[in-house]
């Protein structure tokens, strides 16, 4: 019996039972719920230890024949993306699946037509445009690997990703609208290509109609290419195995990390994962606020839903883009049923109080989901009540980059949830936490480094030219285990809580300490913010606590000061207290809006000189004044 629909707790057991018990065949029953060219000869072969990981080898396939054209006849008139523009005033756009089957065509004859051929690598630097997307799937329909680079990361950051995978052709835009503002993407693609002799066409999208300069024989506007090119475009059949995409994450190095996704397997399991932790319903409209520059828009903005047919919105702007009630504005217009988005979203939001999602409609959600980093009880309830009505199921998603689909989260309306709980790994995932000894802990109720035992079909299968790399970070720490670099608690019913990385983990006159829960509990504070807890080194203690803090308004003072300490001490106990508060403007984040500890760490430590390179950072201006008031 196939479980590609989970509607019970039941249900929810039985699969993960049979998941464990029986992979093969739990997995390529899931898989018979898509379209074919042959079928798979193995469901899975894997060895961790070189590793060496193949799902449903030998089958053949396209991606994009399962996320469009075999939903042509029933849904073709269906919205598969709906663009919500930067600009509200400028209007939705509808596009069918049979349209977005036309423009992917369209877009994949005219990069043959440029000499892309199966396995070359395309690099993707779009705003959140419907060419973003359509740029994906049309790369996927021939076979050419993608790999969108944020339109947010600079010229540089752009040149090392485009260099590490030898990109030969580049997709941008004129420019890109952001809130208010307007970015040059052309003019950095300009500037990363001194650096990249190997890139031999740039296509570039019209959006702001900046005036921008095209260098003769190499750059050329996408829209005429485009209007001359057919609407039929034969999808490349591909082995199960065939890399889909290289997507970058950073790693505890300076260089980043170009994780491999494969065809199939990838395909398989973010389809199930979106069907079942969303559950997504033939009519609804479900919403991810993210970029598909991250995982979480490749797997749960383009992928996962087009697979299921789904209407998948897609928002170029910003939150606070006219004002602090934009995402209210889109769930009330479109109806959204699933909606999707980060803690530090939500935070922000939360910051603006309670007054804009107020004066919205907001009875379509059905589902709320986060994703990114541990939510703080504050956060989860301000997003269950003002936005949730204390009626929509929270969906607290944990995964990685490296992952390609969410791992651990309750189904909503099914299992239970907690707040601040991940909760309940999806059927396939065997998670298991280790001890300081490098054992696995047997124990239900237990605290340790999570790690996955077996694998899922949409597990990275390397770091692109650096398998090496790849063994070494994922699975030399234990053996025969992926390691995540997260900790996790398991309560005494068996749900995970992941507490973050294990690297911010703290020991404090032997005590370990999380980072997380103490941020919980700082920022329960009426006039905090945000907190970021990093660990520096003290005579006695062996590492003392050193707390950054933003305020919701006013000056720090020694009061405030107090009142922090009482209620760290007061939620998690004395030994949390913080040696150092500093109160400061902001704290620097990384694109995806994750606090960069590693720099915060850095300044707390007097070690200022070797912060390596802060360039990628959302608001790289807000560390030197950091530094300039540093606490010593
Ligand atoms: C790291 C992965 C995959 C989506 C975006 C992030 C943290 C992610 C959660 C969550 C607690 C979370 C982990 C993980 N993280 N989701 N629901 N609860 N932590 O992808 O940039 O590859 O980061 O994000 O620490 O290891 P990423």
């Amino acid at each position: 019996m196939s479980h590609y629909h989970i509607t019970s707790k039941e249900q929810y057991k039985q699969a993960y039972q049979e998941s464990v018990e029986n992979p093969e065949e739990f997995w390529s029953s899931i898989a018979e719920n898509f379209q074919w060219n042959k079928k798979w000869d193995t469901v899975l072969n894997f060895d961790f230890s070189k590793p060496e990981i193949n799902w449903f080898q030998g089958a053949k396939l396209n991606i994009t024949e399962n996320c469009i054209d075999r939903h042509l006849f029933e849904r073709g008139n269906k919205t598969a993306l709906l663009f919500e523009p930067n600009n509200p005033s400028e209007g939705a756009e509808h596009i069918t699946y049979q349209q977005l089957h036309d423009r992917v065509c369209k877009m994949a004859n005219v990069l043959k037509n440029q000499g892309i051929k199966k396995g070359d690598r395309v690099c993707l630097y779009l705003p959140m445009i419907p060419e973003l997307a359509i740029s994906v799937l049309a790369c996927a329909r021939i076979g050419a690997i993608h790999t969108v680079v944020f339109a947010g990361f600079s010229a540089s950051a752009l040149a090392a990703r485009i260099l590490d995978c030898d990109c030969t052709l580049v997709i941008t835009s004129d420019g890109a609208f952001r809130g208010s503002k307007t970015i040059d993407l052309k003019g950095i693609v300009d500037k990363a290509l001194k650096d990249c002799p190997d890139v031999k066409t740039i296509l570039v999208a019209k959006r702001i109609y900046a005036e921008i300069t095209l260098t003769e024989g190499r750059d050329y506007w996408l829209q005429p290419l485009l209007d001359k090119a057919e609407t039929i475009c034969k999808p490349e059949v591909m082995d199960a195995e065939d890399p889909l995409f290289i997507l970058y994450t950073s790693g505890s190095t300076g260089k980043p990390k170009g994780m491999v996704h494969t065809t199939a397997g990838y395909m398989v399991y973010s389809a199930f994962t979106f069907k079942n932790v969303f559950q997504y319903e033939e009519e609804d409209v479900y919403w991810c606020t993210a970029d598909i520059g991250w995982i979480t828009g490749h797997s749960y903005i383009v992928y996962g839903p087009l697979a299921n047919g789904a209407t998948s919105v897609m928002f170029e702007g910003v939150p606070s883009h006219p004002d602090y009630g934009r995402f209210w504005d889109i769930v009330e217009k479109h109806k959204v049923n699933q909606f999707y988005t980060a803690p530090t979203a939500i935070r922000a939001l939360a910051k603006q109080g309670a007054k804009w999602p107020k004066s919205y409609d907001l009875s379509s959600l059905k589902v709320l989901g986060t994703v990114g980093e541990p939510i703080n009880e504050e956060a989860w309830h301000w997003y269950d009540e003002q936005i949730g009505k204390g009626n929509c199921p929270i969906v607290d998603t944990w995964w990685q980059t490296e992952n390609g689909g969410i791992l651990i989260t309750s189904l909503p309306g099914i299992t239970r949830q907690i707040p601040t709980y991940a909760t309940l790994p999806m059927p396939g995932i065997q998670p298991c936490l280790m001890d300081e000894k490098g054992e696995e802990i047997t124990t239900t109720e237990a605290s340790g480094k999570l790690c996955i035992k077996f694998p899922w079909p949409s597990i990275a299968r390397t770091i692109w030219g650096n398998h090496d790399r790849y063994r070494d970070t994922y699975f030399s720490a234990f053996k025969n285990k992926y390691f995540t670099g997260d900790g996790a608690l398991r309560n005494a019913e068996g749900l995970y809580r992941i507490t973050g990385r294990v690297d911010d983990v703290i020991i404090v006159s032997g005590h370990n300490l999380g980072t997380a829960p103490i941020e919980d509990a700082i920022d329960e504070h009426p006039n905090v913010s945000e907190s970021a807890i990093v660990g520096f080194p003290h005579d006695i203690k062996g590492n003392a606590l050193y707390g950054f803090v933003t305020l919701v308004d006013g000056e720090g003072s020694e009061k405030l000061k107090k009142e922090i300490n009482n209620l760290i001490s007061e939620k998690i106990g004395p030994i949390a207290k913080l040696d150092k508060i500093q109160f400061t403007e902001g704290l620097p984040k990384t694109r995806s809006g994750k606090i960069m500890r590693r720099i915060l760490r850095k300044i707390a430590s007097n070690e200022t000189d070797s912060l390596g390179d802060i360039s990628t950072l959302l608001n790289p201006e807000v560390v030197e004044n950091i530094i300039k008031e540093r606490l010593s």
